[in-house]
């Protein structure tokens, strides 16, 4: 009796402590409403079904700063379940909200659902997309932008306008048809085009473009006065398997953020964008305005017949130009050079003086000192069949999605759904389709190395965290390959590239407990089974690293008796609508007493 009451009173307290955190801070809330649907569109000039958010390809621009709550209510109009994912949103303490199938259950066909998250501590540019049934092959998705707080100092004067980029390699078969071809063992082939925020290449050649093919103009204002006005470019590669080199004719690249860091400031003529991977630049609009300029994003790795059937191109549009573009395309590099894409990609540091989302500088997380105490080494193998299933692997296990989601099997402790028994190293077995995740550890420092057994770039994804590139090279990883690791200012991000027959190495401070996603970018390979989780726990269970189930949940699998109607809403949304300033300091008082009193 006594114990019960205890424990009820001390769950309010929880409750209300959790209550004056999210509204005391006065973080502003940012609403948004979703409806996913099917919409026409002709991103290569013929007619296809792609997926829109609120009838747009791509969907609308999340823009909000450090410490905002997002709050999505996101419609699924699509004929089958949907999730969309936050691509490096960290989602701080809160996996419930990733939008990935071991963390959520999918949202039917109809239905509705609402996401609600903070985005604590992080700033830079990152994207969304749909995460399941190779949705992300008809669109979906659209840009993220967190902005610095006002009292942290940029890196870089304010610039003149502020655009974002989405450029994909794009199939005219639709997502349904693309993903069977995959479960049927076959490759998807050669894109059928490169896009540029959902629109077909500029015809800047008539024989390799034909007519009629609508395409995207940035418009900027030119030179008005020595050194001309500044934009930031914020590119996204959204697209499936296919690694892009992004330049600007006669214009320099200033290289400035990566998935939430600041990068050391350098000018690039052209940059390798793999999969999933998010860059910003500062481009200043130095040259004279006799003519437009090409904008071009062009498939690496392939060879010069594929390159130009698929070469992506924009336009850049001085305000004052006088003329279309014309001539060739700028140069980019040479198609079959990965060693020349690896010493690019190795010269992109990070700016350890600059502030990121906090006021003291990024590099006095001084992650070159800190001693590694787990290891993975994980090998991704060419696609093969495992029992009659064509299948792609990590250490010889290509991951199923059970149908119970792990983050909510580990809630109600649901047997059976995982087992924490994903192996360190490649083991000497055969290949295997399991659920098998990793057993991180909390707080430890993790070292994982990813070796690419293949014979096509890659990029690797980690959600919920944000890891150091620290190295990467060809052949096999040994342990004296930590000799070249850069332990100074390797950028701190979430997607790294990992080149064929070679390897790349990532450390990563496991103190976010959650169940995370680990993935090849990669989408066919992805929906292969190219993917694996972290589960990190807390052993003392507490609410401060871990944010409770929100009452919306979706439930599905073996907990689908729990699931009934959907009419719920958010309690925090709720609970900081009704309530007021003077309320809360009232509430605020009370709770400082009462932890004393408990004390
Ligand atoms: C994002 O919002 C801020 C205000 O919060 C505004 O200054 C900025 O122009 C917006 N950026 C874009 C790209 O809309
Ligand atoms: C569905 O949307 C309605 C408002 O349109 C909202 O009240 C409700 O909470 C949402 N349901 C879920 C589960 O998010
Ligand atoms: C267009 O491209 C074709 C094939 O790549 C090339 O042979 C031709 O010279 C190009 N035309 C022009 C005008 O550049
Ligand atoms: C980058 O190039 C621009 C010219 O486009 C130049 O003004 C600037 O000084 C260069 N910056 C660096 C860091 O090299
Ligand atoms: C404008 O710039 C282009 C490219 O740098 C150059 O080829 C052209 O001659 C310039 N035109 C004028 C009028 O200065
Ligand atoms: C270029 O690559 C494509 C696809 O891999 C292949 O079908 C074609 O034969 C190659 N062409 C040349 C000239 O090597
Ligand atoms: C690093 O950031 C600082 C701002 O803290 C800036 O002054 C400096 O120019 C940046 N350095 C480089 C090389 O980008
Ligand atoms: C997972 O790791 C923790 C320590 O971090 C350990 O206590 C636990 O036994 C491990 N679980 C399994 C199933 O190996
Ligand atoms: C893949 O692994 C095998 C066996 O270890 C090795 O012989 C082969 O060179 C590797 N291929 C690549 C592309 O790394």
């Amino acid at each position: 009796m006594l114990l019960s009451s205890f424990s009820s009173s001390f769950s309010c307290l929880v409750a209300l402590v959790l209550l004056v955190d999210a509204v005391l801070a006065g973080d502003p809330f940012a609403f948004l409403d979703w409806k996913v649907s099917y919409i026409s569109a002709s991103p290569l000039g013929v007619k296809q079904q792609v997926i829109g958010i609120n009838g747009k390809f791509p969907g609308p621009t999340v823009n909000v700063t450090t410490n905002w709550n997002v709050v999505v209510n996101v419609k699924n109009d699509l004929d089958e379940p949907f999730l969309v994912t936050w691509n490096g949103f960290q989602q701080r303490k809160n996996s419930w909200q990733d939008g990935v199938s071991g963390t959520n259950c999918p949202i039917p066909s109809g239905w509705n659902w609402t996401y609600q998250f903070q985005v604590k501590d992080q700033i830079g540019s990152f994207f969304y997309f749909p995460s399941t049934n190779f949705q992300k092959a008809a669109g979906g998705y659209g840009g993220t932008i967190i902005n610095n707080r006002a009292v942290i100092p940029v890196p870089f004067g304010m610039p003149d306008g502020d655009i974002t980029i989405f450029i994909s390699d794009w199939y005219i078969r639709d997502h349904k048809e693309l993903r069977k071809t995959l479960e049927d063992g076959g490759d998807l082939g050669v894109p059928d085009g490169v896009i540029f925020n959902g629109l077909g290449p500029y015809r800047y050649n008539d024989t390799n473009v034909p007519d009629g093919i609508a395409y995207e103009t940035i418009n900027v204002e030119p030179v008005l006065f020595e050194p001309g006005k500044t934009y930031r470019f914020r590119v996204h590669n959204a697209g499936i398997s296919t690694c892009l080199n992004f330049r600007i004719q006669n214009h320099n690249l200033l290289l400035v953020e990566t998935e939430g860091s600041y990068t050391v400031q350098q000018n690039y003529s052209n940059l390798d964008i793999h999969v999933g991977q998010s860059y910003s630049f500062l481009i200043t609009m130095d040259q004279n305005a006799s003519s437009d300029y090409y904008i071009v994003a062009s498939a690496r790795f392939v060879n010069a017949t594929v390159r130009d059937k698929v070469t992506g191109v924009a336009v850049l549009h001085y305000s004052n130009s006088q003329g279309p573009a014309s001539g060739p395309l700028p140069d980019g590099p040479d198609e079959a050079d990965t060693y020349s894409s690896m010493n690019q990609a190795r010269s992109i540091r990070w700016n350890v003086t600059a502030s990121g989302a906090r006021p003291n500088p990024q590099g006095s997380f001084r992650y070159g000192d800190i001693t590694v105490t787990d290891v993975y080494v994980i090998v991704s193998k060419p696609i093969e069949l495992i029992d009659g299933r064509w299948c792609a692997t990590l250490n010889g296990i290509s991951y199923i999605s059970p149908a119970t989601p792990l983050k909510l099997a580990q809630q109600f402790n649901v047997p059976g759904v995982y087992k924490l028994d994903f192996p360190n190293h490649m083991m000497n077995r055969p290949p295997k389709i399991d659920t098998s995740i990793i057993n991180g550890t909390y707080k430890s420092f993790t070292e994982i190395i990813l070796q690419n057994n293949g014979t096509s770039v890659q990029s690797y994804h980690m959600d919920g965290y944000a890891f150091f590139v620290v190295g990467m090279d060809f052949g096999t990883w040994t342990e004296n390959s930590r000799g070249t690791y850069n332990k100074w200012d390797g950028v701190a991000r979430c997607t790294t590239q990992v080149f064929p027959g070679a390897w790349t190495a990532i450390l990563v401070y496991l103190d976010n407990v959650g169940i995370w996603n680990l993935r090849a970018a990669n989408l066919d390979t992805w929906y292969l089974g190219q993917e694996v989780y972290v589960s990190v726990v807390n052993p003392e269970i507490n609410t401060k690293t871990d944010l409770p189930m929100p009452d919306n949940a979706i439930f599905c699998g073996a907990l689908s008796t729990l699931q009934n109607q959907q009419s719920h809403k958010f309690k925090f949304s709720k609970a900081s609508s009704l309530i007021n300033l003077s309320d809360i300091r009232f509430v605020w008082i009370l709770t400082m007493w009462l932890g004393v009193l408990v004390l």
